[in-house]
């Protein structure tokens, strides 16, 4: 229907379209959301452990169950059915395939993804594997975790295993989800597993994440056909200073070193960045730490790079004369209230909430900070294309007495976040694709089973999936390709 895009047509109506072969998706991870944590012999991962100890999540929720998807997967691929979707973003569980973090693959553990696989290509949705989204086998743990060079190693094996066991069949592969959350929460504010508050074993084991995404990097390069295309998922902090005063971007620039730059520096340009090495020189010792050749490893080419947006990060310096209380000020950050601020080294910056709308989280509702990322990194690395791995919002949802689960704020909160990636496209960003996060609600975390992020209503106690209103809302945008007319 050409006539739709003549001249006379409102100015509005093409904009909203995104590119063809624009790639809808929706993402979960399999801690989230498997359950059936000790069956076909799957061990513990640091997620198990730390969700088992008291205090550490709300209503000391665990994954033991989960939304059963270990179970109900079928079900659920015919829900990502319904939605039109054409990828499906999941992750692999490291302790269900090795469950010691060495030595062969369990066959068993394999099959479950085998299966999930050709379910998926059954119905015409291409999977997306994550190697890694949290949940280190507790083994490994034990020996040192992220902060022990000998980790990152054990990751690329496991990532081969994945490989030849899915590589025939899956064409996209995401290393690292997040290694961000990974290094400075679980290490850093022991907001996650495994819970340790030391910003030199954090920044450790950021170094350790680099290299292990690097080597996994090679791994997969020499199993998968020339095809595959190979990512890593960061949630880059869009950070803003309070104001234009120096003190205040200079708080912001340390938050984007410790935030941002210190893996985007070496995947991305071949070196951790000068300030970031300075700001941090007391806390760990960067030759030390750096092997000679790790750098070229880490920097392997990329063929996507995954962003994750919620929202906005603002900074400032710490007024004159106030003494700085590391823990409070990192709870505005937006993540979660730890015994220190998980950006290592930064007790004397501030963070702050933008007024204005927030969701169940208490994020910050502000779009305008997608777009700006998006063409950020579009500016500082061009020609990398980018895929939108992870955008979404929890609320209060609640079934009616009908069973229908009405969400406006969701699609609302939707629909600028993907106006605003279609602006980013408009002004020049190479955007592949949108990962809406999640498919379902499910196990959020520190946060348990609180905070529901999905598009379709699970009721734990029976396990009952409703699509919420936002589902429908998506599936037309799948449908259309564009942002439906928000006055219709
Ligand atoms: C991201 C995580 C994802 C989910 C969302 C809300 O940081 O990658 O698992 O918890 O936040």
């Amino acid at each position: 229907m050409t006539s739709v895009r003549t001249e006379s047509a409102p100015a509005d109506v093409s904009v909203r379209d995104f590119p063809a072969g624009f790639l809808w998706g929706a993402a979960t991870a399999a801690y989230q959301i498997e359950g059936a944590v000790d069956v076909d012999g799957r061990t513990p991962s640091i997620w198990d452990t730390f969700s088992r100890t008291p205090g550490r999540t709300a209503g000391g929720d665990t994954g033991d169950r989960a939304t059963e998807h270990y179970r109900r997967y079928r079900q659920d691929v015919r829900l990502m059915s319904e939605l039109g979707l054409g990828a499906y973003r999941f992750s692999v569980s490291w302790p269900r395939v090795q469950p010691t973090g060495r030595g062969p693959a369990v066959e068993r553990g394999l099959d479950f993804y085998r299966r999930l696989v050709d379910e998926l290509l059954e119905h015409g949705i291409e999977p997306a594997v994550t190697l890694y989204h949290w949940d280190l086998p507790q083994e490994l743990e034990d020996v040192g975790g992220w902060p022990a060079r000998n980790t990152a190693g054990r990751f690329a094996d496991y990532a081969a295993l994945v490989a030849d066991a899915l590589g025939d069949r899956v064409r996209l592969w995401t290393t690292l989800n997040e290694p961000w959350c990974s290094a400075f929460l679980g290490y850093g504010s022991g907001v996650h597993a495994p819970g340790r508050t030391d910003w030199t074993a954090a920044l450790r084991a950021a170094h350790h994440l680099n290299l292990g995404h690097g080597l996994a990097v090679e791994a997969l390069r020499a199993i998968l056909p020339r095809e595959a295309r190979i990512a890593v998922s960061l949630n880059l902090h869009e950070v803003r200073p309070l104001t234009q005063s120096a003190a205040d971007r200079e708080a912001a620039r340390r938050i984007d070193a410790v935030g941002n730059r210190v893996f985007t520096g070496p995947m991305l340009n071949g070196a951790y960045p000068e300030d970031l090495l300075a700001d941090t020189a007391h806390l760990v010792d960067w030759p030390e730490l750096v092997h000679d050749g790790d750098l070229a490893t880490i920097a392997r080419p990329i063929d996507l790079l995954g962003v994750n947006y919620y929202n906005p990060t603002v900074a400032s310096a710490l007024p004159d004369g106030q003494a700085p209380d590391s823990a409070a000020a990192a709870s505005d950050a937006g993540h979660g209230d730890g015994a220190q601020s998980p950006f290592a080294g930064c007790a004397d910056v501030l963070f702050h909430r933008a007024p204005g709308r927030r969701t169940a989280m208490g994020w910050p509702i502000d779009p305008s900070g997608l777009s700006d990322l998006l063409l950020r990194v579009h500016r500082e690395h061009p020609g990398l294309p980018l895929m939108v791995t992870e955008n979404g919002a929890a609320f209060e949802d609640r079934p009616t007495p009908e069973g229908a689960v009405h969400d406006p704020e969701r699609i609302d909160y939707l629909r600028g976040h993907l106006d605003a990636v279609r602006r980013a496209i408009a002004a020049g960003a190479d955007v592949r694709g949108y990962f809406l996060w999640s498919l379902m609600d499910n196990f959020e975390w520190a946060y348990g089973y609180g905070k529901r992020f999905g598009l379709y209503y699970v009721d734990y106690a029976t396990q009952t999936r409703t699509a919420k209103d936002s589902a429908r809302w998506y599936a037309e945008v799948i449908r259309r390709g564009a942002l439906p007319d928000p006055r219709a």
